[in-house]
């Protein structure tokens, strides 16, 4: 994460006359490389082309999330009309959801420069005096991955969210003095895919807030429509649909699964991004019928297997999969929960009945199953475990 700005240098290519925003979209993508699976983990510079030029980049282009998006149009709207910056605003929910995308929508709407950091790239309190000192009047300040700031940095800035001023401390030693410096007004839009960790005082200075959740089918599938059309993709409403339906709601996933789709189309098929061909570059890239992932089923696998279905703690899961505990918390843990395939107990995670179904595996003993992990019967009719 900490190359950040280097990367954005080699992003120099463009697929558009828009070079300025597209630079931009390469330094912002570079950052969520780590959450590219499926295709690569390395998210090539394409990908990242490709990605910017499919970010809608007006509230009235971007579908689903209504409720935050007429929260948020309201909220620019009247800031708008005052002629005042409005509230901060943070924005959080699981990675590729649209985030940055709304960060860069809410500067567009608001007609104002935005200037684009990540919580990595701010080590010392002095990163960020610098940028806050150089914001103009009513500018955009977009901090992704707020929560990983440092502490110091944290404290600098809920003070100028709320008072709008820094203090600068000039000399060392016990001549030190801290000077205030007055800033002019400016709006915060910070991103976490992590909100809980937070601290208070931060998050108590956004004055709005705004959850993404996973998307419906029936979202995912304009916003498929939509990047056939950027793309120049033919395909037809039965792959859209199966695309839609096997993205874990998510519209980078998708949006990437049609860019398989039509690969295979190319190569296989007559160039029609067909139901066939969905199905068959689904089962090449490993999404399954859910649309889990590699990464979803080790999770699976592993609470299953090794550990007879939990609760097991995070760090311990995280291990038997081979990844950080905060990709398997923040990547696949969401998808998961949401689906009825993973329960978050005060012990730890556990497989949900449905998770030994789509395994194919058979559940244990009831006299070895640990409460917390069956917090219900089996076949109760509750829906779940008819998956
Ligand atoms: N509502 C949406 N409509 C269309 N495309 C979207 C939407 N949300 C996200 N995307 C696409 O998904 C990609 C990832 O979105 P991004 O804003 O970078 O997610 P996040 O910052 O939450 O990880 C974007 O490049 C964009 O193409
Ligand atoms: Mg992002």
């Amino acid at each position: 994460m900490t190359e950040y700005f280097s990367a954005a240098q080699d992003g120099s290519s463009s697929i558009d006359d828009d070079d300025e925003k597209l630079s931009i979209d390469d330094r912002i993508d570079s950052s969520i490389e780590a959450t590219a699976r499926i295709v690569d983990a390395g998210g090539d510079d394409d990908e990242r082309r490709v990605e910017a030029a499919l970010r809608p980049r007006r509230l009235s282009e971007f579908p689903g999330q209504t409720r935050v998006c007429d929260q948020l149009a309201l909220v620019l709207e009247a800031a708008k009309r005052r002629g005042t910056p409005p509230d901060h605003v943070l924005l959080s929910g699981p990675p590729g959801l649209g985030k940055t995308t709304l960060a860069l929508i809410v500067a567009a709407e608001l007609e104002q420069p935005i200037r684009i950091t990540s919580g990595p790239a701010i080590q010392h309190a002095g990163d960020l005096a610098s940028i806050l000192s150089s914001l103009a009047e009513g500018e955009v300040l977009f901090l992704d991955e707020i929560h990983r700031m440092a502490r110091a940095a944290e404290e600098m800035l809920y003070l100028a969210m709320e008072d709008f001023r820094v203090d600068v401390i000039v000399g060392k030693g016990p001549g030190a003095t801290a000077i205030a410096l007055e800033l002019p007004p400016f709006t915060v839009v910070g991103a976490t895919t992590r909100s809980g960790l937070l601290p208070a005082p931060l998050r108590d200075r956004f004055g709005f807030t705004g959850h993404l959740d996973f998307y419906a089918v029936a979202d995912l599938v304009r916003i498929l429509r939509r990047s056939c059309g950027l793309l120049r993709v033919e395909a037809t409403d039965a792959a859209i649909t199966e695309i839609a339906r096997r993205s874990r709601g998510t519209p980078r996933i998708a949006n990437r699964l049609l860019r398989r789709v039509r690969d295979w189309a190319q190569v296989h098929g007559q160039g029609v991004a067909d139901i066939a061909a969905a199905h068959a570059a689904l089962a090449l890239f490993d999404v399954d019928d859910r649309g889990l992932d590699r990464l979803d089923r080790a999770v699976l696998e592993a609470l299953c297997r090794r550990f007879g279905g939990g609760p097991v703690g995070l760090s311990t899961l995280a291990v038997a999969v081979g990844e950080e505990s905060e990709t398997v918390e923040t990547v696949a843990e969401p998808f998961l929960v949401r689906e009825g395939f993973m329960i978050r107990t005060p012990r730890g995670r556990a497989a949900a009945p449905l998770a030994w179904q789509h395994l194919g595996l058979t559940p244990p003993p009831p006299e070895l199953r640990t409460p917390q992990a069956w917090p219900l019967p089996l076949g109760d009719g509750d829906g779940r475990f008819g998956g």
